[in-house]
């Protein structure tokens, strides 16, 4: 503590301060954690974010958890809400692009298999905001429901969808929605039918504040080996157009439904263009991929890039559908 009582002529600015007393408060978060976390929680300091997401960017956690039971996450919330420390959640990774200097705070992640649990009961379908999105689609598919196929092409997990209301091949995540399940910062539990939650396209006003838990799907009663075509040829059309390389899927949102920004930036040849190790796809120019050794710094350079000349050439301002999170 004594590292604190600062001699005004010692030449320590107000920086130093706020960095010194957010190191004090995740130390004390820290402590407070590994006293009540179970053994088969995963706690840790300065974890690393990029190999937590598909892009393949970033730099580190300052505190990451995964808690295994209701109990923990509660007391996860609210020990972050005592200790005043930013919390992150994390789904899948798979469209975000975590800045070099990594996240502050704390980050928390629901991929805990009690957090993942995927039921079905008649023609719904239970899921928990960890499940992968494959899997749901699978579960819906061995299940004969027939309506969630889109989520076969989507990479990521329920919650991080709902929160985006992610989509594919004419289908979102709000389209096929009934309940929504939620948790507050101060960890009150909700559960509220999904009409409520203000989805819009790619985003869900609900989410930005308060955390996913779960969500009951409806699929629609149908032949298997019909549904079974359906996912093959969402598979087909999504591997022979869409890269296969790191990536955080589209980095951009459509400016309109009948003006795609992969096809924008594709009208003006600007595939294959890089910012070191960060590429324009030249499968779907939409696409930004990591061709190995990207920074965060690379790809964000890439978007300004990428950005201005759509802005100068056509007018148009495009607007990032990834979501990017950090520090430089
Ligand atoms: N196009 C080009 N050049 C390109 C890419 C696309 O001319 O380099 C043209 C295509 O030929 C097509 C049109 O642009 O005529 C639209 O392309 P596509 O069918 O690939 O769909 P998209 O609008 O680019 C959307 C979603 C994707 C989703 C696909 C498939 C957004 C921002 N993107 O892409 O979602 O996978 O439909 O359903 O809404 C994501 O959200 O991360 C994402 C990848």
């Amino acid at each position: 503590m004594s590292a604190l009582r600062l001699d005004p002529n010692a030449g320590l600015g107000p920086e130093w301060v706020a960095a010194a007393d957010r190191s004090l408060k995740l130390a004390d978060l820290f402590a407070d954690l590994s006293r009540v976390m179970e053994d088969t929680t995963v706690l840790r300091r300065d974890e690393p974010l990029a190999k937590r997401t598909t892009l393949r960017v970033g730099g580190p956690a300052d505190v990451f958890v995964e808690p295994s039971r209701d109990e923990e996450l509660t007391a996860v919330l609210e020990l972050a809400w005592v200790h005043s420390v930013p919390v992150f959640v994390l789904g899948r990774g798979s469209n975000l692009l975590v800045r070099d200097g990594g996240i502050r705070g704390l980050v928390l992640s629901l991929q805990h298999p009690h957090f993942s649990r995927i039921e079905v009961r008649g023609e719904l379908i239970d899921v928990g905001a960890g499940a992968y999105l494959r899997h749901v689609a699978n579960a819906a598919r061995d299940a004969g429901l027939s309506g969630l196929e889109f989520l076969e092409g989507i990479p990521g997990s329920v919650g991080g969808a709902l929160r985006m209301n992610a989509g594919a091949m004419g289908s979102w995540m709000f389209g096929v929605t009934e309940t929504l399940r939620y948790i507050t910062p101060r960890g009150e539990r909700h559960e509220i039918p999904a009409a409520e939650a203000g989805a819009r396209y790619r985003g869900c006003p609900l989410l930005v504040e308060n955390l996913a838990l779960g969500a009951v799907l409806r699929g629609q009663p149908a032949p298997r080996a019909d549904i079974l075509a359906r996912m093959t040829t969402s598979n087909q059309k999504r591997w022979s157009s869409q890269p296969r390389q790191p990536s955080a899927g589209c980095t951009f949102k459509n400016p309109l439904p009948e003006l795609p920004a992969g096809r924008l930036i594709d009208g003006l040849g600007l595939k294959g263009t890089r910012v070191g190790d960060a590429m324009v796809s030249d499968v779907h120019a939409n696409f930004f991929v990591n061709l190995g050794s990207a920074s965060a710094r690379d790809v964000l350079a890439l978007i300004e890039l990428v950005r201005t000349r759509v802005r100068e050439a056509r007018g148009t301002e495009l607007e990032t559908e990834v979501e990017i999170v950090g520090e430089d």
